[in-house]
């Protein structure tokens, strides 16, 4: 009798559940961008957010958490409650690198969040204010090592993308001797760079494209094995001269730790079709993203990939106390 209760039980749970995922969403839904607005993870997140509003018929409202290198936002979330309701756009530094920058970090990115789906792949830029008197990447290289000046460096915080792919550059250029300019984001970051408030940054394309065609900024270098179709004209790192320097950022979605399944597999079954959408993926290919295969869409794909990127920055980053 008690088990024919207790499966009665187990299988009424099971139907609210599934009822639940089925009328899922209800109200709006809040996704947590963990930088300023009118930055890469924004631009990202409101590309996306668009999509599944029309498609599930709620707004998914941007909300912009920025602080401490994106670990601020991120750690909202695992406050959440987890219901689907608060979902983030991560990305490698919140989920990559900040757990070796934050000895104190109050989430465990392999283990504190229920991953939905790797979005964008977005590649490093070096870019410099569009007077900086060097013509290309080696020009660059010359002036930064030069300890005579000290070139301005602005990144959005300790772990955020900007900061560690700038460290990995000037680690590999031998350079310690720059002035670093923490923003709340590369959105106000760029703004500066445009305005000749900074000399340079790495930054993720997204952010990007917009300025280096309308030569507000000047780029030295995409730090990929191939040229973005959507900046046909600025040379690989390997091309300039720095085949060493390699690194790519991505952005993905994460919801709280013990969000229902069904409402995550909704989630993720939705971000899917608005990476096969076309107007979609229109808008995410012009800025340089580059777009998962479908074997790499799924929560385990993007799991594996957060647990590959902790342990691939834990060294490199080992050494850089945080600021
Ligand atoms: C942003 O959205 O501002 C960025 O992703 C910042 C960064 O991580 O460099």
């Amino acid at each position: 009798m008690k088990r024919m209760i207790a499966s009665i039980a187990a299988a009424l749970a099971l139907s609210i559940a599934s009822a639940d995922a089925q009328s899922y969403p209800t109200r709006p839904v809040t996704v947590i961008v963990p930088f300023a607005a009118g930055g890469p993870t924004d631009i990202v997140a409101r590309i996306v957010s668009d999509y599944l509003s029309k498609t599930l018929g709620q707004q998914f409202i941007v909300e912009n958490v920025a602080g401490a290198g994106g670990t601020t936002g991120t750690t909202r979330l695992t406050q959440a409650t987890p219901d689907g309701y608060t979902l983030m756009m991560g990305h490698m530094g919140t989920h990559g690198a900040a757990p070796a920058l934050y000895p104190n970090l109050k989430y465990d990115p392999t283990k504190d969040f229920e991953p939905i789906g790797l979005v964008a792949g977005t590649p490093i830029i070096i870019v410099a204010r569009k007077d900086f008197p060097a013509a290309n990447l080696q020009e660059f290289i010359a002036r930064a090592k030069n300890t005579g000046e000290k070139l301005s460096q602005a990144h959005a915080g300790v772990g955020s993308v900007s900061f560690t792919t700038c460290t990995l550059l000037t680690a590999q250029l031998g350079v310690k001797h720059h002035r670093v300019v923490a923003y709340r984001g590369t959105g106000p970051a760029l703004n500066d760079m445009v305005g000749g408030q900074v000399d340079y940054m790495c930054d993720q394309i997204v952010n990007l494209v917009e300025q280096i065609k309308g030569n507000a900024i000047k780029a030295y270098a995409i730090a990929t094995e191939k040229r973005s179709p959507a900046l046909p004209d600025v040379p690989t790192t390997k091309e300039a001269g720095l085949p060493d320097y390699q690194v790519s950022a991505w952005n993905a979605l994460f919801a709280p730790k013990g969000t229902p399944k069904d409402i995550l597999a909704k989630l993720n079954e939705t971000y899917v079709k608005a990476l096969d959408d076309e107007a979609t993926r229109k808008r995410l290919l012009d800025l340089g993203s580059v777009l998962p295969d479908k074997a790499g869409r799924t929560p385990e794909a993007l799991a594996t990939l957060v647990k590959s990127e902790v342990a691939r920055w834990a060294p490199i980053l080992k050494t850089t106390p945080a600021q």
